[in-house]
C-alpha cells in the first residue's frame, strides 16, 4: 500500500487530545489533510470540524470509516473504545493512529494486532516520548553505546497538580494503564535488546486519601526486572504543584544519559527574591514538538505503506503487559513475573 500525497485522515474523538490532535493535522502537518471528525457528544464533531475548517463530522465512527477517500484515522475515545474501533477502522483498510493504551486487556491486543495484520494496514500507538529531542538523542546515544551495558534506569510521570480530577469518574488503575504506560514504554524502547521478566509496584491514594477506600490510585513506584540483569524504575503522581515534569535516565558500564526538564526554556530569572524558571504546565505545551512529529511520522508511514514505524501494535502489548503485572502486583502486595 502505497500512497499519494497528502494523506487524508479521520479524526474519531473529539475531547481534549483529539482536539489537540486534530488541530495538529489540519494546521501543523503539510503532508496530512484532515477531512473527517467523528464524536458521539452532541456537537462536539461540529464544533471542532468548524473551527479547523473540515467538512464531514459525524456521531458514529461507521460513519466516518465509510466515507470515501480516506485513509487513515486517528483513535483519540477513553481507553475502553479503542480496540473495537481499531479493529473497526482495520477492517474498513484505514491505516491506524491509536492513543495509548491501544488496549486493556491482552485479549483486546491481540484482537487490535491481528485486524491490523489482517488488513494490511498500520498501526501505530501514541508514545509520543520517543519524539521528543531528548529522548530520541538518548536513544542514539545509547544505540551508539556510548553508555555502554545498561544497568539501572529510570523514568518518571508527574502530572501537573493541583489535582483537579473527580476520583470518583477516574477508571480503577488509571496511574498504570494510562499514566505509567507512557513510562512502560519509554524503558522498554530505551532497553530496546532486553525483555522484562519480573514487576514489583507499589501504589497508593497520597493525592487524594479520601479516594483510598474506593481504590482510587495517585502514587506509584514501579521496579522492573530485564533478563539483561538490568532494573528499572518507574514512578508517578497526579499532582506535581511545580508543573509537568517528564524526566529519563539511563545508568550504564560507561556512563549516564538523563532527559528531560520541566523548565520550559533555559531563561532564568535572577532578582531580588532569587533565582527561578517557568515550568512546563501542559502536555500540549509540553510535547506539542513531540506530537507534532510523531503524527508527522505516522502520515509518512501510511504513504510508504510502512507498517515497522513504531510504536507499533506488539509495542503496546509489551507496556500493557507491565502494566496488567504491576496491577498484579498491587493486588497481592509482591513481585510478580511478567507474563
Ligand atoms: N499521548 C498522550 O500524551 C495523551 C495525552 C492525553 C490523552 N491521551 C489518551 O487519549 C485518549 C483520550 O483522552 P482525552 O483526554 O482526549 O479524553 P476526553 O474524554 O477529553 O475525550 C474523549 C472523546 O472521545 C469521545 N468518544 C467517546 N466514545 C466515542 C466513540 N465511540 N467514537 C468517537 N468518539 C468517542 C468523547 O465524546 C470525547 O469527546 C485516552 O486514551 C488518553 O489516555 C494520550
Amino acid at each position: 500500500m502505497s500512497r499519494k500525497h497528502p494523506v487524508n485522515i479521520g479524526l474519531i474523538g473529539a475531547g481534549r487530545i483529539g482536539s489537540f490532535h486534530g488541530e495538529t493535522v489540519a494546521r501543523r502537518l503539510v503532508d496530512a489533510n484532515l477531512v473527517a471528525i467523528a464524536d458521539p457528544a452532541p456537537g462536539a464533531a461540529e464544533a471542532l470540524a468548524a473551527r479547523l475548517d473540515v467538512e464531514h463530522a459525524y456521531s458514529d465512527a461507521a460513519q466516518l470509516l465509510a466515507q470515501p477517500g480516506l485513509d487513515a484515522v486517528i483513535v483519540a475515545t477513553p481507553a475502553r473504545f479503542h480496540t473495537n474501533i481499531v479493529v473497526q477502522a482495520a477492517e474498513a483498510g484505514k491505516a491506524v493512529f491509536c492513543e495509548k493504551p491501544m488496549a486493556l486487556t491482552l485479549d483486546e491486543a491481540e484482537r487490535a494486532i491481528a485486524a491490523a495484520r489482517a488488513a494490511n494496514v498500520p498501526l501505530q500507538v501514541g508514545f509520543n516520548r520517543r519524539w521528543d529531542p531528548a529522548f530520541a538523542q538518548a536513544r542514539a546515544a545509547l544505540d551508539a553505546g556510548k553508555i555502554g551495558t545498561p544497568q539501572l534506569l529510570r523514568s518518571l510521570t508527574r502530572d501537573p497538580g493541583p489535582f483537579g480530577g473527580d476520583p470518583g469518574r477516574i477508571p480503577l488503575w488509571t496511574i498504570f494503564y494510562e499514566t505509567l504506560i507512557h513510562d512502560f514504554d519509554t524503558l522498554l524502547w530505551l532497553n530496546a535488546k532486553a525483555h522484562p521478566v519480573e514487576v514489583h509496584a507499589i501504589a497508593d491514594a497520597l493525592v487524594r486519601p479520601d479516594a483510598r477506600a474506593k481504590g482510587f490510585l495517585d502514587t506509584a513506584v514501579v521496579t522492573i526486572r530485564f533478563d539483561n540483569g538490568s532494573i528499572a524504575v518507574a514512578e508517578a503522581n497526579f499532582s506535581a504543584l511545580y508543573g509537568y515534569d517528564i524526566r529519563g535516565e539511563v545508568f550504564g558500564s560507561g556512563g549516564m544519559v538523563t532527559m528531560g526538564d520541566v523548565r520550559r526554556s533555559s531563561m532564568t530569572l535572577f532578582d531580588a527574591s532569587g533565582v527561578s524558571s517557568d515550568t512546563w504546565r501542559r502536555d500540549t505545551e509540553h510535547f506539542v514538538g513531540a506530537y507534532t512529529a510523531q503524527l508527522a511520522s505516522f502520515a509518512k508511514a501510511v504513504q510508504r505503506g510502512d507498517f515497522t514505524e513504531g510504536p507499533t501494535g506488539e509495542d503496546a502489548r509489551c507496556a500493557l503487559r507491565i502494566a496488567l503485572a504491576c496491577i498484579d502486583s498491587v493486588e497481592k502486595g509482591v513481585p510478580v513475573a511478567v507474563k
